[in-house]
């Protein structure tokens, strides 16, 4: 494309996705804030799947409809109907179909599906009251990646992106009774997903969160959020939608300590603005206070438990409910502990994960890294008292020059601030990871870092960057030379010098760090490989020895950063990567844990629980 072409090229992305983009260009059309908490029917469990790697059930070879004797979503009972005999057959059958649970990824559930990547078909059937004048929406937490829902044979909606929850209304195709709910799920990245097909984590297809069928009153509380400001007063407002969205009395309750109304607009939307309570206890790692909020309408309530804290940066120094932090934390994906996880983060799956963070490291913070997790996860942070850093998945190189990559990022970016929004531990978004700088890449970036903060003023905004090597005046120099520094309000970088590259661990307390000091600065990322066990072999490259002494010296490097205000090093826990495939140190894991994969501790664990301890 010639430099004219691709100028132009360049500023029609920027003007479709570049324009200012008001918050709501990416609201979901349903959130269903609460769902948890509202009385919906959990439709966990055993589903039926069928395998369709030439994706037969939607398209034709000639790219036409799918020929209906493929058709998985059709709602047909195949053994009745070929009992009758006919002329029809079919090349499926979801009601006689092999089992799986719902949710977790289908590649921990059978060996033939380890490293199956593609159209993967899930069934279940059922029951339901009658409606009544109700409303009915399917609420799914993720589908990792692409998802075709249908029920009774009725298209319903599609949604990408693997990390982020969906709601789909289904008022008008559900049934009382019996229901078929028919998922086509696609775990296929290419260059256009994100992420892409190029990543440093397994591949996790399938119905990967729960999935739950929500039942509303005909006008229902579709979003409630509320949130200390750093004025000392709690906002927030609520979003009805129905007929008799408009004009309708909400009300608030937080805890014992204070109620408040409003009425909501021609929008159905009401805003509360309230000075804070006296008694109002702030959240902090340490006094995790949160509480019991109840936002309701004369039709509809929904309940949140909610903690109140301000987050702020001043100078160099990051500051919780005005006062300086170090953020004490460890890189974590979403993978539970165990030999062969399936990515089915349940609460004592997370627990388990986090409580090692929290009492065995002695930490206050976490990197939910690469991509949103689970909201049982972020919601347990609330609960322990761990702050965190959330992402969505622009890792490493997405297709920079492409608007409708740049819309997905900004609609992921959407669907997790909409739904993390009343959770007090989250206190920063990041808009990439090691994405390696040009100028295309750090308009995206500076885009997603307008649209965050559009979506969400009350955060931090930050990117994990590369550095910089040179040696200047003689000495080894550690620098950020990244343009997109300057839309970030905290830097982070991720550095691996002592085990990636020809660094001896001696030398890293000596590299010099040429930084911009009027920022805080985090270390997002440093880390090295050991084998559990593997011990007493010279101090090689994946021994415990070597992984501790690595620690020890990185350590006593970054204690020489003037304006270090936290790290995350990766990782906590060895985890299941197809990149990291040496027959005696990896067999598919990345082993930068400081725990294996299933929670047995590494030499390192003591060397960094310690630091903190001291911190
Ligand atoms: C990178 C990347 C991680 C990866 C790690 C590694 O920094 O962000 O996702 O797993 O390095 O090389 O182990």
């Amino acid at each position: 494309m010639n430099t004219l072409a691709n100028a132009l090229f360049i500023l029609f992305a920027w003007i479709l996705a570049g324009a200012p983009v008001a918050a709501q260009g990416f609201r979901p059309a349903f959130l269903l804030t609460g769902a948890h908490n509202r009385n919906s029917q959990d439709l966990s469990g055993q589903w039926r799947y069928s395998k369709d790697l030439y994706r037969t059930g939607l398209t034709d070879i000639n790219g036409w409809v799918a020929k209906s004797r493929m058709q998985r979503y059709r709602d047909i009972d195949i053994a009745a109907q070929e009992a009758r005999g006919g002329a029809d057959f079919f090349e499926f059958d979801m009601d006689r179909g092999p089992l799986i649970n719902v949710p977790g990824a289908w590649n921990a559930a059978e060996p033939a599906l380890r490293y199956y990547d593609g159209l993967m078909w899930f069934q279940r059937k059922f029951k339901a009251d009658p409606l009544q004048g109700k409303r009915a929406f399917l609420r799914f937490e993720a589908v990792n990646y692409r998802a075709y829902v249908y029920l009774n044979g009725k298209e319903i909606g599609r949604h990408e992106g693997g990390f982020t929850p969906f709601v789909l209304e289904v008022t008008d195709a559900l049934r009382a009774g019996d229901n078929r709910l028919t998922v086509g799920v696609d775990s296929q990245h290419d260059a256009q997903s994100i992420p892409t097909a190029i990543t440093d984590w397994d591949l996790y297809g399938g119905i990967t969160r729960p999935v739950r069928l929500v039942i509303t009153p005909a006008t229902f509380i579709d979003d409630a959020t509320l949130a200390l400001q750093q004025s000392g007063r709690i906002t927030g407002e609520v979003r009805l939608q129905g007929p008799q969205a408009a004009g309708q009395q909400v009300s608030v309750r937080i805890g014992a300590l204070a109620t408040a109304a409003a009425v909501t607009d021609g929008q159905g939307r009401a805003v509360f603005d309230i000075q804070a309570p006296a008694g109002l206890a702030r959240w902090t790692p340490e006094q995790p206070s949160l509480y019991d909020v109840q936002f309701s309408t004369a039709a509809d309530a929904v309940r949140d438990r909610i903690g109140f804290r301000t987050i702020a940066v001043e100078g160099n120094r990051i500051l919780l409910n005005g006062k300086p932090i170090f953020l004490r934390g460890i890189s974590l994906h979403e993978e539970e502990f165990g030999p062969n996880p399936s990515r089915n983060m349940t609460e004592s799956a997370s627990r388990a994960l986090l409580h090692q963070i929290k009492h065995g490291l002695h930490g206050n913070y976490v990197r939910l890294s690469h991509y949103p997790h689970s909201e049982v996860t972020v919601r347990l942070a609330d609960e322990m008292g761990l702050l965190v850093w959330s992402e969505i998945p622009v890792y490493w190189t997405v297709d920079w020059d492409n608007p409708a990559v740049l819309r997905k990022a900004l609609a992921m970016q959407a669907e997790t601030v909409y739904r993390d929004r009343n959770r007090a531990s989250v206190i920063l978004w990041s808009v990439g990871n090691e994405t390696p700088v040009s100028v295309a890449r750090t308009r995206f970036h500076g885009a997603m870092a307008d649209n965050v903060r559009a979506l969400d003023p009350t955060r931090l905004v930050s990117a994990a960057l590369l550095v910089e090597r040179r040696t200047i005046d003689g000495k080894d120099v550690i620098e950020i030379q990244d343009p997109l520094a300057g839309k970030l309000d905290v830097l982070a970088v991720n550095t691996y010098a002592g085990w990636y590259g020809s660094d001896t661990l001696d030398a890293l307390p000596g590299l010099h760090w040429k930084v911009p000091g009027d920022r805080p600065l985090i270390l997002s990322e440093f880390g090295a490989d050991a084998l559990a066990g593997y011990r007493n072999d010279g101090n090689k490259k994946f021994t415990e020895e070597y992984q501790a002494e690595y620690y020890r010296k990185t350590l006593a490097m970054a204690d020489q950063i003037p304006n270090l205000r936290g790290m995350s090093p990766w990782i906590l826990k060895d985890f299941r990567s197809p990149r990291r495939e040496h027959p005696v140190f990896q067999n598919g894991w990345n082993r930068k844990g400081l725990l294996s994969e299933s929670g047995v501790p590494k030499e390192a664990f003591g060397v960094l629980a310690d630091y903190y301890g001291k911190r």
